[in-house]
């Protein structure tokens, strides 16, 4: 069996090439004890990552033992007995993406195998309710203790199984919620409460949720529909003017691509929006998501008709 990935092949080889059970030493390098790898293949099968040569190192460094697994590691009966807390390290090697991981019993009580990898001051924990009774203060602790450059250490712990996502807030909210919701499990339940015009007429519906990359704006998402859409538009009354007539550009795309006769109701109309008038915003948003709606039912994926729905967003985005 081969995989054809670029980085390493996965192959089983079907005869045993050991000659000897005895590991063989090689103390080239200083610190480090490099066994043949081959010696210790299973009796019945081996796994191996081949990249470059096929070795297995285990270093001895002051008390922690390390294995540096290169691009050759072995799935092999040897195993290294390792002191409480004493971590063994398997280092994963990457060039400048090298990293470790730590395998030991008791490593929770280390905090200096996490300090040295926490940069910055601010620190987020996600977890949930099953584990964060058992383990979430043992970790904020070793993140914490003789660690005076973490100011905050924050945590979401969310309901083991099933669980729902709900977005409370404008498109960002939305959005950066509703990919969330896609990716964690899989896909998880999602309800959106948009509490902007522009969410609420716009970005609440039809599930595209999407995050911004340094190369470009929204390239990073999926189509994610949620299970409802909860609009109060009491929620518009706290909006700050200037994202009020924001949202509105909006709506005016949807009487511009689709529906004249809404555009005329708009040009009557837009000072009692400015008012937030309640019944003009109802009206505004009801007709607004009634047009959105039908382009997303006729075209989910924007394979065409719903890139209309895109109206000025090119300027809009380069501004
Ligand atoms: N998924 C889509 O189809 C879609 C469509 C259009 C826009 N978007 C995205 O939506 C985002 C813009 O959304 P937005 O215009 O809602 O901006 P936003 O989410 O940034 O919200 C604007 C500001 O208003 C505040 N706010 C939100 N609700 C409030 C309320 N009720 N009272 C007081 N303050 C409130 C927010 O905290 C924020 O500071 C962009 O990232 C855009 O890419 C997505």
């Amino acid at each position: 069996m081969a995989s054809t990935a670029s980085h390493f092949s996965l192959s089983l080889p079907t005869k045993q090439t050991a000659s000897s059970t005895t590991p063989k030493l090689n103390t080239s390098s200083s610190n480090l004890h490099c066994f043949q790898s081959s010696k210790f293949l299973s009796p019945r099968y081996s796994i191996e990552l081949n990249w470059k040569s096929v070795s297995e190192s285990s270093v001895v460094q002051g008390r922690s033992l390390k294995v540096c697994a290169n691009s050759a590691q072995i799935m092999d009966q040897f195993t290294t007995k390792a002191d409480h807390g004493v971590p063994t390290t398997v280092d994963v090697d990457l060039g400048n993406r090298s990293y470790p991981i730590y395998i030991g019993s008791g490593l929770l009580y280390k905090p200096e195998l996490l300090h040295r990898h926490v940069h910055g001051r601010r620190v987020l924990v996600v977890t949930n309710n099953t584990i964060a009774p058992l383990y979430l203060d043992k970790v904020v602790d070793s993140l914490t203790r003789g660690n005076p450059n973490i100011s905050s250490v924050e945590n979401v712990i969310l309901p083991d199984g099933s669980v729902n996502f709900v977005a409370l807030g404008g498109g960002v909210i939305g959005d950066m919620c509703g990919f969330a919701a896609a990716a964690f499990l899989r896909g998880v339940n999602f309800i959106q409460i948009p509490t902007t015009v522009m969410a609420q007429v716009d970005s609440s519906v039809g599930g595209k949720t999407w995050i911004n990359h340094p190369l470009g704006k929204n390239l990073i998402g999926a189509f994610y529909q949620p299970q409802c859409v909860l609009i109060d538009t009491d929620t518009l009354n706290t909006l700050p003017d200037r994202e009020l007539t924001s949202g509105f550009s909006e709506v005016i795309k949807h009487g511009l691509i689709r529906d004249a006769q809404f555009f005329e109701w708009q040009e009557k109309n837009m000072q009692a929006l400015m008012a937030r008038d309640p019944s003009a915003l109802a009206y505004a948003i009801k007709r607004s998501c009634e047009n959105k709606a039908e382009v997303v039912s006729l075209d989910e994926k924007e394979r065409g008709l719903r890139a209309t729905l895109n109206l000025g967003h090119t300027f809009g985005h380069a501004i």
